[in-house]
């Protein structure tokens, strides 16, 4: 009698480990799942341009003073198409797009910002003047520069503007 209930306790004892064991490989395996996903999505997303959102951000948040083509109104907000794309292809001027106050201070996230520059750029400016090439604005680009505070905006785009004149002068 003894034999038998030890033999069943240990039956027993043995089907516990083993359900213990599948309990274990099932949850570290889960575990890991968990830990693979959340680092998966905790990972940078690499910026991707939405024309949708550049649109409608560029229509909310810009347009008021910039006028649907980007023109502005010829007195206190300068027509973007100027100078252009050829303020994108220096760094100070890249910078200057993105930290003017109507961009650095608008409601929108960096993200946000990005697609509605990207918008002046491909929409407004480069499909006017498809034989010049550019790089379009990302997240990390505008997030570095947004807090750049600008003491002279005016001055600062003459400054740009002279660099870009030299440039266009020494070609
Ligand atoms: C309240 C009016 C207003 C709004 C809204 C506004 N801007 Fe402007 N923007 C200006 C003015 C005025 C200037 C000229 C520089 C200055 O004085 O800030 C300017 C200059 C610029 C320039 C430089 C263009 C050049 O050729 O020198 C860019 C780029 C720009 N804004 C982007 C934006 C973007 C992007 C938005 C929307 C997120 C926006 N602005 C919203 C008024 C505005």
């Amino acid at each position: 009698m003894n034999y038998v209930k030890m033999r069943l306790t240990k039956l027993a004892q043995s089907k516990f480990l083993a359900a213990l064991r599948v309990l274990c490989c099932v949850g570290i395996s889960a575990l890991g799942i968990i830990m693979f996903v959340s680092s998966v999505s905790m990972a940078a997303e690499p910026y991707v341009y939405n024309q949708d959102a550049g649109r409608v951000n560029y229509m909310l948040q810009c347009q008021g003073c910039h006028k649907a083509n980007g023109e502005g109104d010829g007195v206190g907000v300068p027509s973007m198409s100027e100078h252009g794309l050829a303020m994108l292809s220096i760094e100070q001027g890249r910078r200057f797009f993105i930290s003017v106050p109507g961009s650095s201070l608008s409601p929108l996230s960096d993200q946000g910002l990005a697609d509605a520059l990207n918008y002046i750029a491909i929409e407004l400016l480069h499909s006017a003047k498809r034989d010049q090439t550019f790089q379009q604005f990302d997240t990390s680009e505008v997030a570095r520069h947004r807090g750049y505070k600008m003491k002279d905006v005016a001055g600062e785009r003459e400054h740009i503007v002279k660099q870009i004149e030299q440039q266009t002068s020494a070609h």
